[in-house]
């Protein structure tokens, strides 16, 4: 019998050293097994128990099972010990849910981008298409059919970079009237967006690299009301349903008359008096814009008798002066991700 308690006493410190030494659900089952399983050390004691004489049977059976009992409690508390401590490790890992997440670095389309298409949308809602040129063009484009012969003062005015005695680096989008109206028979309704290139210091107003769009519409029967009824549309629609648009006299070799456009100033609404984007005078200048002149009709072939249309000239940049209330051109093309992001 003392031998029995003995080894019981042997089997539990064993046993309690295992549960001990367990730090996962894995050892505790193995330390199970190895004592409390089915073939484990606690059977072998039981089957010793037949070898017993007869009355010490029972007590030994009680004593083993009193001993298991106390086992499959430590056993319990073991597995609950590991339970708590995985728990407690999942509470003390520390996730900032109020963390801000990192932004992706999306691209966005720059605003001159963005204005050019809204202007296109607008015009090709009216029907017009839209239609890119070169960059580089021969004088013969940008100066001759325009009305410009070689000795014009007005080529002056252009101030250019040219490439060679006869190429030049486009300093307006106007020869895609002589472009499309070469290629097309009237009517014709296009837009042409595009890059221009001009000798001009750089400053808060100017650019030698900048953005205009051309619009032309010849057909027959077109005057300077359709004009004004579409540069009316397209202002309402970049700057709000306020907006009107004024024609001032002008001078272009390729128009006549010929008139510079001008919007009322978004800002102070045309009230004027003290405002900064305007100056005061309530209005905003587009560009320039006209009845195009008989002499260029006849050059692309188009009878003056027959036909007429418009054609105007504006300068995105301008454009993006007025609509974001910037001060400066130059934030354009500083690529200033921070600043042009604001811009939508
Ligand atoms: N091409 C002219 C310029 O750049 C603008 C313009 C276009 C004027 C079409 C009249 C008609 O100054």
């Amino acid at each position: 019998m003392s031998e029995l308690t003995t080894r019981l006493d042997d089997l539990h410190r064993r046993f309690e050293a295992a549960l001990t030494a367990a730090s996962d659900e894995r050892a505790l089952e193995d330390a199970r097994i190895e004592f409390l399983g089915r073939s484990g050390e606690v059977t072998l004691l039981r089957r010793a128990i037949g070898s017993l004489p007869a009355p010490e049977r029972p007590g030994a059976g009680k004593t083993i099972n009193d001993a298991v009992a106390v086992m499959e409690g430590a056993l319990a508390q073991a597995q609950t010990r590991l339970q708590e401590r995985a728990f407690e490790a999942e509470l003390s890992e520390r996730i900032d849910v109020t963390f801000p997440g990192i932004a992706p670095n999306a691209g966005a389309i720059h605003p001159i981008r963005r204005i050019t298409e809204d202007v296109c949308a607008y015009f090709a809602r009216h029907g017009f298409a839209i239609v890119l040129g070169p960059e580089v063009e021969p004088d013969y484009y940008n100066f001759d059919a325009l009305n410009i012969p070689a000795d014009h003062p007005a080529r002056e005015g252009f101030d250019s970079f040219w490439l060679t005695n006869a190429l030049l680096l486009r300093p307006h989008t106007s020869p895609m009237q002589i472009r499309t109206m070469q290629q097309h028979r009237p009517p014709v309704a296009i837009l042409a967006p595009g890059k221009c290139y001009r000798r001009d210091a750089v400053d808060a107003r100017h650019l030698f690299q900048f953005h205009q769009i051309e619009g032309l519409l010849v057909a027959e029967d077109v005057h300077f009301g359709h004009l004004k009824g579409m540069l009316t549309g397209m202002c309402r629609t970049l700057f709000g349903p306020e907006q009107n648009v004024r024609f001032r006299p002008s001078f272009f070799p390729f128009t006549e008359p010929s008139a510079e456009v001008d919007t009322t100033c978004p800002r102070c609404k045309g009230l004027a008096s003290s405002c900064g984007m305007c100056g005061g005078s309530g209005w905003i200048e587009l560009g320039g814009s006209g009845m195009v002149h008989p002499n260029v009709l006849r050059e692309v072939g188009y009878d003056p008798d027959v036909y007429s249309g418009w054609a105007f000239g504006f300068g995105v940049e301008r454009l993006g002066l007025t609509r974001y209330e910037i001060d400066d051109i130059r934030r354009f093309v500083n690529s200033d991700p921070d600043f042009l992001r604001q811009l939508q």
